[in-house]
């Protein structure tokens, strides 16, 4: 009860003066914060968190669940930052994805998370999470990343000399000037260095000053001065305000000082939460003390650390013992882990913990982004085009590689004419362009599946949404697929001086441009369900070999086997639309010499029916309109298979983790321990994000 008066009054407190922001708020803070709540006055928009008996289950091979995260509970307040401390693989970043709605797919969560006492969905803004990997676009300098965020997100009211002034600032405070003007580099752009990379990360997203931040490892790879004035900026933040939990790796003593809780796990269980200054008497009521000299935090995850306890005990009998004295790692672990589930430490936490869930604050609503649909689009165009043209991988490659192989084509084809032999090339030559040629589109995929991880991030953290990226991305490559078809088509056309004619030479440019960007959606299509390169390479390798094999050109349309081949796989195929609207652009009209001068010429139209028994009564155009049209389904089959992730994925998996919870709870093993009783209690099943939620 106490501690419920305390929040009540800690959240009056925090109310501000009518007009005014909240005390200790910087300026900026209460612009941004106000203009998202749109009341006259600002109120709590703090957020205040807290989790309760978290347990996370992730099926691994065989369908075995393992328990990653056990009974976590924890809470965390504005103004203040939270450090989760533990040895590599104790699920330190499991219990940031479990907390942000980010878990993978075979991960399983039971347990209750509230926001300000309500079941909140933390993903697309809620809260900002700086991942362990850095997602970044590799072809912009560090000064352009920030400022393409500032403009992607901040409001569009606020001039640019504002915007600027906040991205220097922010590129100060993560001290990157010395390296604003350096890209952020790729394999074969040597750029920042990886610890400049993890402070852009840090950077792009602090610059909405977001209420809730988690970071999953902020200061690795930096030095212990960098990683303390990172530490330091983050401390302002939280005092300003925010919420911040980070997971850390061996902070030095000052780092450490910095943070308010510690959160320490170990195999996924609570070692100690609560004051991180406290943690130093709890170890040593524990019976470990720390020795002098050794940094604190040093000496907590040497006495949790588990995996190295034989090579511990052959050092022990080396040099003697170190502490935790006679005791291995893994019964100093438990000892602590029993210790702390007694002690007044998880009592106050607890507590806390309800207190917290009685209390209901503020809704707060995803702050990813200020900025407009059409300022983020524009935005993302420019962002989109800029990257398209520096990285010489997305389209500069395969210009090249458009222009040889054209030549080539050109060469081998040198102005076929109308001789008897020229039916047959003329046909070869059309099916090679409209189906290897376009199928050499599949070279940008590598990145796109780059420009995906960026979009994966910046979407979860809310900066925009998937019809900005899908429009932009659309838009900002036009000008290189229509710089590519019309050099190749154009070297072609003319070198094997195809069918005379301007209108003729248009549509077999269109009849490119469409086809190349068919492919180009096709492969943004595979890269939803396969976010990996090789395997989408393999994948839409695959299904283009499937759709050139009936296009008409290896077995004559006719001749197909109806089910399946021709119903429905040649309609959909796009090779097949382009190839017989090509062949007709090319025949028709034209006459060919027959096997010997008497007879007589072969007219371009008998050629189309009765060779390659193409369709004459239907307009070459309307071919082309269907490959149109196809762009545009696959561009809404894109947008749609993002949407369903995001909607349906985790209701289709909520179901299967209750059923392989129930299944656990039969079997009696690993989830024995899970709340499953609270599967029958708890009126819903919610979704978080990636992962499942159940509580
Ligand atoms: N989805 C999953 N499927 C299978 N195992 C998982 C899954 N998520 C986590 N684990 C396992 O749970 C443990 C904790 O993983 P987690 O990544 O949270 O550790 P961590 O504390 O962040 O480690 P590090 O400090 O090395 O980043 C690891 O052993 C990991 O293999
Ligand atoms: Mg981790």
């Amino acid at each position: 009860m106490e501690g419920g008066m305390r929040s009540k009054a800690e959240i009056e407190a925090n109310k501000p003066e009518r007009g005014i922001g909240r005390q200790g708020m910087s300026p900026l803070s209460q612009a941004l914060w106000k203009e998202k709540v749109e009341t006259e006055f600002i109120g709590d928009v703090s957020a205040r968190l807290s989790w309760k008996d978290l347990t996370v289950t992730a099926t691994v091979g065989g369908g075995e669940a393992k328990a990653v995260l056990t009974g976590v509970t924890g809470y965390a307040k504005p103004r203040t930052m939270t450090a989760v401390m533990g040895p590599s693989g104790s699920g330190k970043s499991t219990l940031l994805d479990a907390l942000s709605g980010r878990l993978p797919s075979n991960a399983f969560l039971s347990g209750t998370v509230l926001l300000n006492g309500r079941n909140t969905k933390l993903s697309f803004g809620t809260a900002a999470y700086v991942t362990q990997e850095d997602n970044l676009i590799s072809t912009l300098t560090v000064r352009e990343t920030i400022s393409y965020t500032a403009h992607l997100r901040l409001p569009e009211k606020m001039p640019w000399s504002e915007k600027k002034c906040l991205v220097d600032g922010t590129i100060d405070e993560m001290g990157l000037r010395d390296c604003a003007d350096t890209p952020i580099g790729n394999w074969y752009l040597r750029g920042i260095s990886t610890g400049e990379k993890r402070r852009v990360s840090i950077a792009v997203e602090i610059l909405m000053r977001p209420r809730l931040l988690f970071l999953d490892e902020p200061i690795s790879g930096l030095d212990s001065a960098s990683a303390f004035f990172v530490v330091q900026t983050l401390r302002n933040l939280a005092r300003d305000g925010r919420t911040v939990i980070a997971s850390v790796h061996q902070p030095s003593n000052e780092v450490f000082d910095l943070f308010d809780h510690l959160c320490l796990l170990s195999g996924g269980r609570i070692v100690y939460f609560g004051q991180a200054s406290e943690a130093y008497d709890f170890f040593t009521h524990a019976g470990f003390p720390c020795p002098p000299l050794r940094n604190p935090s040093d000496h907590f995850l040497r006495c949790i650390n588990s995996d190295f306890d034989k090579v511990g005990a052959t050092l022990k009998s080396e040099r003697g013992v170190d502490p935790p004295e006679e005791v291995t790692a893994a019964e100093a672990t438990l000892r602590l882990i029993h210790l702390y589930n007694t002690s007044p430490y998880s009592r106050a936490t607890r507590e806390e913990v309800e207190e917290m869930a009685k209390v209901e604050g503020l809704v707060l609503e995803s702050m990813g982004s200020q900025a407009s649909f059409l300022m983020q689009t524009r935005t993302l165009v420019r962002r989109s085009f800029t990257n398209m043209w520096r990285d010489f991988g997305y389209y500069r490659m395969r210009f090249i590689i458009y222009v040889i192989v054209s030549i080539c084509i050109g060469t081998i084809n040198w102005n076929l004419g109308t001789s008897y032999t020229a039916i047959q090339s003329r046909g070869a030559c059309s099916a090679f362009v409209f189906g290897f040629v376009t199928f050499m589109s599949v070279g940008g995929f590598p990145s796109f599946v780059e420009d995906m991880k960026v979009f994966q991030r910046e979407r979860l953290n809310g900066h925009y949404g998937v019809a900005a990226f899908a429009i932009s991305n659309t838009l900002s490559a036009v000008p290189f697929l229509i710089l590519i078809s019309i050099t190749a088509g154009s070297i072609c056309y003319s070198m094997v001086r195809l069918h005379p004619g301007f209108s003729h030479y248009l549509f077999f440019v269109l009849g490119l441009y469409a086809s190349i960007t068919v492919v180009e959606s096709l492969m943004m299509v595979v890269a939803t369900f396969v976010p990996n390169f090789l395997m989408g390479l393999m994948i839409g390798a695959g299904i283009q070999g499937i759709f050139m094999l009936v296009s008409g050109h290896y077995r004559l349309p006719q001749d197909l086997p109806k089910p399946v081949w021709k119903y429905p796989l040649s309609y959909i195929s796009f090779h097949f639309w382009a190839l017989q609207g090509q062949y007709k652009n090319d025949f028709e009209g034209l006459s060919f010499e027959n096997q010997s001068p008497e007879l007589p010429r072969i007219p371009g139209e008998y050629v189309l029916q009765k060779l390659l028994r193409v369709s004459i009564q239907r307009s070459k155009w309307i071919d082309l309109s269907v490959l149109f049209s196809m762009v545009i389904i696959y561009r809404l089959l894109f947008f749609a298979m993002i949407k369903a992730r995001e909607e349906v994925t985790p209701r289709l998996r909520r179901r299967a983790a209750r059923r392989m919870l129930l299944r656990q709870e039969r079997r009696g093993g690993a989830a024995d321990d899970m709340a499953l009783g609270s599967l029958d209690r708890s009126p819903s099943l919610r979704m978080q994000g990636e992962g499942v939620y159940i509580g």
